[in-house]
């Protein structure tokens, strides 16, 4: 892509109605279905009017439906998610029971013909579908549909997920989202970034915060256990006291046979049955020795009976992995689903999201945050060029500034400035009067209200803190040569605050000993990240976007809730 900002698409039409494509008077058949995208007959440099005459199959759901005439026909707004714009569709009551059709959220297939709209009636449509025959209809009781016509708030709908899709915001959010993800994967291929898929379920724990969810099977075998023991109770001291008795006597039975010289025969049948008393025995004492509870070796949860033998978490981040990786094939990223299980109820906090992580090797802190800095203005120059219908639909329904901040920082460098110098913007925004709830002094976590300010209030554009105090930072961290702050970096955004986090990471093995003995943590769990830095270490240094801040951030939405198609934070995760 060039750096050039794309004009908005009414002057895009302008420029591109010569193309061979906008000129065709044919539109395209979505390929492994019957019908036809809304999509392909809406937009397009001239609206759809270069389309009137055709016939086409069109699928969707009906935003409005509005009976005319005194019932002699019905126009129905239709949309099938791949636009935000709706297809005018017009009924004749002789085609169909215009009843059915109606309420909001029925699904339709039809067939008809593309009309240029009568004239003069001020409507924006420049062609509308007259409907030929019904194919198929999925009807709605608009007594029960739980997504009527009128607006509901972005949290009652967050009550029905299953049903959300179906709304123009989060349809928009849903295809931005859609962009975002496909931006990044091109921004990093083209790089030549390998894409590596690091691990869900793992037994490190990245960010040494433990805010991890376990992952355990203990937990269920104990309860299924326990039903099992009601069930079937397990056998008493003196069951297996019984059971004892039980093979001493028939010991005492065939060694009588053998003093005795008894036949083959015999001495076998009773040999069969000191065998069965044997393992009645066993399995006696086996179940008396089952207990309900989760199992325990001196006092603590005996993790070795769990599903991995050891203790496991849903990871918070897939960097320790993929930088074997990017230690090997130099630069790479990863991108999935990470978890946190921090009691967090703000707007920008979920319990579950999915973090983009690339790491490269041969990198220090300045080209990290060369990268980062690379990447989202690619992101934002990529929405603006593919989804600027998406984008009109949320300034005017969210966010007026969404697309001027998605321009501004797709061509304004980011600022950049070190933590001291960010505490000294703070310490003087205070001293002039400024009240925030945290105190500002070399040394604090910024808080949210700190970098928002600096982004917002202060520079008015993205920003990158760099050169963090140690203290407040992970393990892996380069400590610089100051010895008090460590080569890290968060690039702080307008509406969000932090979007990004990363480093360089420490490459010394001797440095990199002393900081987790400094912190406290194990080396134990470590050494295989350890050994990245014993055998061939490499300067490295990666990043970490959070995807549903950048999602907030592009559409200008304030709940992350309402920018993840399912939203998990505490107390909720619902389907
Ligand atoms: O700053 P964080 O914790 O950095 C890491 O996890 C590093 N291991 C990344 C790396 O260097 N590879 O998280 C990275 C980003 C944050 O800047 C934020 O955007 C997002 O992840 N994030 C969250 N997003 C939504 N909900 C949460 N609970 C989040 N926690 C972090
Ligand atoms: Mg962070």
């Amino acid at each position: 892509m060039g750096d050039e900002i794309p004009p908005p698409v009414d002057q895009l039409a302008a420029v591109s109605l010569t193309s061979d494509e906008s000129s065709s008077s044919t539109v395209q058949k979505a390929r492994f279905s019957d019908r036809i995208r809304i999509q392909s007959i809406l937009v397009r440099p001239d609206g759809g009017a270069g389309l009137a005459g055709q016939k086409v199959r069109i699928s969707g759901w009906v935003k409005t439906g509005r009976e005319q005439g005194k019932g002699a026909f019905a126009f129905l707004e239709v949309n099938d998610g791949s636009c935000p714009a709706n297809l005018q569709v017009m009924v004749d009551s002789s085609v169909s029971d215009l009843s059915k059709l109606i309420a909001t959220g029925t699904c339709v297939t039809v067939d008809g013909v593309l009309k240029l709209p009568p004239e003069g009636k001020g409507t924006k449509q420049k062609i509308e579908l007259s409907v030929v025959e019904v194919v198929d209809v999925g009807t709605v009781d608009p007594g029960k549909y739980p997504i009527p016509k009128t607006k509901l708030t972005l949290e009652r709908l967050r009550e029905f997920l299953h049903l959300r899709a179906r709304t123009n915001s989060i349809s928009a959010i849903a295809r931005i989202r859609h962009a975002l993800a496909m931006a990044t994967h091109t921004f990093f291929d083209e790089e030549g970034f390998l894409y590596v898929q690091t691990p869900i379920i793992t037994t490190s724990d990245c960010e040494g915060a433990g805010e991890m969810f376990q992952v355990t099977t203990l937990i269920s075998t104990t309860e299924k256990l326990e039903r099992e023991l009601i069930e079937n109770p397990p056998p008493t001291e003196a069951d297996v006291e019984a059971a004892r008795v039980v093979v001493k006597e028939r010991g005492g039975a065939v060694a009588e046979l053998k003093a005795a010289k008894a036949s083959k025969e015999a001495i076998a049948a009773s040999v069969a049955e000191l065998n069965d008393a044997k393992t009645h025995l066993a399995r006696t004492e086996e179940r008396s020795r089952l207990k309900p509870g989760l199992p325990k070796v001196d006092g603590k949860i005996d993790y070795s009976q769990d599903f991995f033998g050891r203790q496991a978490f849903l990871t918070v981040s897939g960097q320790l992995q993929v930088e074997t990786y990017a230690c090997g094939l130099s630069d790479v990223y990863t991108f999935g689903p990470t978890f946190r299980a921090e009691n967090s109820h703000t707007s920008r906090h979920l319990a579950e999201f999915w973090m983009v992580e690339p790491e490269l090797a041969f990198a220090d802190l300045e080209d990290d945050m060369n990268c980062a800095e690379a990447y989202v203005k690619y992101m934002c120059k990529w929405l603006l060029e593919k989804r600027y219908d998406d984008m009109e639909l949320m300034a005017k329904n969210f966010d007026k500034g969404c697309i001027d901040r998605l321009k501004l920082v797709a061509s304004t460098p980011f600022g950049r400035l070190t933590y001291t110098e960010a505490i000294k913007i703070l310490e003087e925004a205070v001293a002039k009067g400024k009240k925030f709830d945290n105190d500002v002094e070399w040394g604090i976590d910024l808080a949210s209200e700190h970098e928002r300010y600096l982004t917002e209030v202060v520079f008015q554009k993205p920003l990158i803190v760099y050169n963090y105090p140690k203290g407040i930072k992970a393990f892996y961290m380069r400590l610089n040569d100051d010895g008090k702050t460590v080569a890290a970096m968060d690039v702080l955004v307008p509406k969000v605050g932090e979007l990004i986090g990363g480093s360089q990471r420490e490459e010394r093995i001797d440095v990199i000993m002393e900081r987790l003995e400094e912190i406290g943590l194990p080396v134990e769990p470590y050494e295989w990240y350890l050994d990245l830095r014993r055998y061939g270490t490499a300067k490295h240094s990666g990043f970490g976007l959070g995807f549903e801040r950048m999602v907030l951030f592009a559409t200008g939405m304030d709940n992350i809730r309402d920018v993840i198609p399912f939203p998990r934070y505490p107390g909720r995760a619902d389907l």
